[in-house]
């Protein structure tokens, strides 16, 4: 097909990648087969050429330094036991708080579920690996699940509750994932109150030269621009406007790879709204770090300077070990609240940030092999060493805007499982599958137990069965006592059960 005039590079197209250091994108365009023409000149002429320098220049071409908080301390947080001498706090007064946002309908929740999931080495979108220990149900199944729980615990025959979801997915897994929720007929939710929207992506740069890389002769390299692009995308895609229009006041904010999440949980809600050192912007939640060297985000504030007290979130490839490895006169870890990335977020705050001037989140850089074209030679290539740079946006960055932030504390095994990491051959890799599956059972043995149904266990203490407890049956230990579902007395040894 021969080229249309459209599908050629105006002479200021021309000059604007020349002034970018660009201009291999000019010889890219003449090579590109005419058929393929317009498709590469529509991704050019999308590209912000006006700020790619500024960006190889901060990033490429050198490695921002990271500024640790003035005088760094670990951030304070609500202890999960709230008779803790050490911060007593009225736990029945915030629950009865968040039930109350729950039932009238203010509450939406919204997963991040764009990120490429490379290190799991599973094909698809993240959102459909199978994650239930028993059934097998995929992460966006059991996430349905407690979305239609919270609907039945909160609502009631006159006042019937359907919750929100608004899922950010990206470009590459955008129709993989409509299209799984279709087959799967939404997972019992009705259509309307499943929102998909595609989060933004930045060209993935050359580690050298700062050049934009090509994943095809007719296909710039790009990347997702991280979780931190839902603060942006949730404006832009008008899912910010449709919670307005719902009335919907918070979103409860968390990732795709975590099945346990309690993500629609009163408690945290309840602290988030009206905690008195909350501005009721955002708000996080944390465990206790599992060892030093457990690669999650730490909680932190700055113990003096402009932005004395105010929490941010520090991950921890930014933490020196030094400071990680610091114990307390008990032995305990000092730096030890590990973010597990579950957020509320109010609906104001993110429009107060899209409609701010300034408003930008600073980037991170990951260096990654990125196979694709050579930009010299226009051939095929298969890095063995990173060639390129991707630019992410962090979400908890915008704890750094917020006027007044709490953390609240919860329970590892209650609500911390991720699905990271490949399973091993010979060993129990952390935040993997199996790790996941573990978790699922000690979790439901440990919340069973407690309302007295028997379970069986090794001489070790563990389970010696498998259970899998639907959040649509519990989302929490506290959810169990008064749940619809028939619970056994009893769990044979060696069962499989889903509850
Ligand atoms: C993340 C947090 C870390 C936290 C840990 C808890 C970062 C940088 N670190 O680590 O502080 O302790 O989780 O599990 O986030 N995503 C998108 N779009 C993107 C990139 C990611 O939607 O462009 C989503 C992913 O789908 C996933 C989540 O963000 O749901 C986390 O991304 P990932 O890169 O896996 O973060 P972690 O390294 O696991």
């Amino acid at each position: 097909m021969p080229a249309t005039p459209s599908a050629q590079l105006s002479p200021d197209l021309a000059a604007r990648l020349q002034h970018a250091g660009q201009q291999h994108l000019a010889r890219a365009l003449e090579r590109v087969p005419p058929a393929d023409r317009a498709h590469l000149l529509r991704q050019i002429k999308a590209l912000d050429l006006e700020c790619l320098p500024a960006l190889v220049r901060d990033y490429v071409k050198s490695k921002p330094a990271f500024a640790l908080p003035e005088a760094v301390e670990p951030a304070p947080y609500y202890p999960r036991d709230s008779s803790s001498p050490r911060r007593p706090w009225d736990e029945q007064h915030f629950r009865a708080l968040g039930e109350n946002l729950l039932r009238s309908g203010k509450v939406a929740a919204f997963v991040v579920a764009g990120g490429q999931g490379s290190r799991l080495g599973f094909e698809g979108p993240k959102g459909c690996y199978p994650a239930g220990a028993v059934t097998g149900k995929p992460l966006f199944h059991v996430f349905a699940d407690a979305i239609l729980g919270a609907q039945d615990r909160y609502g009631s025959a006159a006042n019937r509750l359907t919750i929100p979801w608004y899922i950010m997915t990206s470009p590459l897994n955008h129709d993989a994932t409509v299209s799984f929720f279709e087959t799967n007929h939404f997972f019992g939710l009705q259509r309307d109150q499943v929102m998909f929207f595609p989060q933004g992506v930045m060209p993935s740069l050359c580690i050298s030269t700062g050049r934009v890389l090509l994943a095809s002769p007719r296909e710039i390299a790009t990347n997702p621009d991280g979780h931190g692009g839902s603060l942006t995308a949730l404006h832009a895609s008008g899912a910010l406007a449709d919670m307005q229009r719902r009335g919907i006041s918070d979103i409860s904010y968390f990732q795709v790879d975590n099945p346990v999440v309690n993500l629609l949980d009163p408690v945290f809600l309840g602290l988030h709204s009206a905690a008195p050192d909350s501005s009721a912007q955002m708000s996080s939640k944390m465990v206790a770090k599992a060892s030093a060297s457990e690669k999650v985000g730490l909680f932190c504030a700055a113990g003096a300077g402009p932005r004395k007290g105010k929490i941010e979130i520090v991950e921890y490839s930014d933490l020196p070990m030094s400071y990680q490895q610091q114990t307390n006169p008990d032995g305990s870890l000092k730096f030890n609240a590990g973010s597990i990335a579950v957020h509320i977020i109010s609906v104001a705050f993110v429009k107060q940030l899209n409609t701010d001037d300034g408003f930008s989140l600073p980037y991170h850089r990951a260096e990654k092999k990125i196979p694709g074209i050579d930009l010299d030679t226009f051939e095929p290539i298969t890095p063995a060493a990173s060639n390129g740079v991707k630019l992410e946006r962090f979400v908890f960055d915008a704890l750094q805007m917020v006027d007044k932030s709490i953390v609240y504390e919860t329970d590892r095994t209650d609500e911390f499982a991720p699905i990271k990491n490949a399973d091993e051959p010979h060993a129990v890799a952390s935040d993997s599958p199996t790790s996941c599956r573990l978790i699922q059972t000690r979790r439901a043995a440990r919340w069973l137990e407690h309302v007295g149904v028997a379970i069986p266990r090794s001489p070790a203490g563990d389970p010696d069965c498998i259970i899998e407890l639907s959040p649509r049956t519990a989302s929490c230990a506290h959810d169990l006592a008064s749940t619809h579902v028939k619970l056994p007395k009893a769990i044979d040894r060696g069962a499989r059960i889903a509850l």
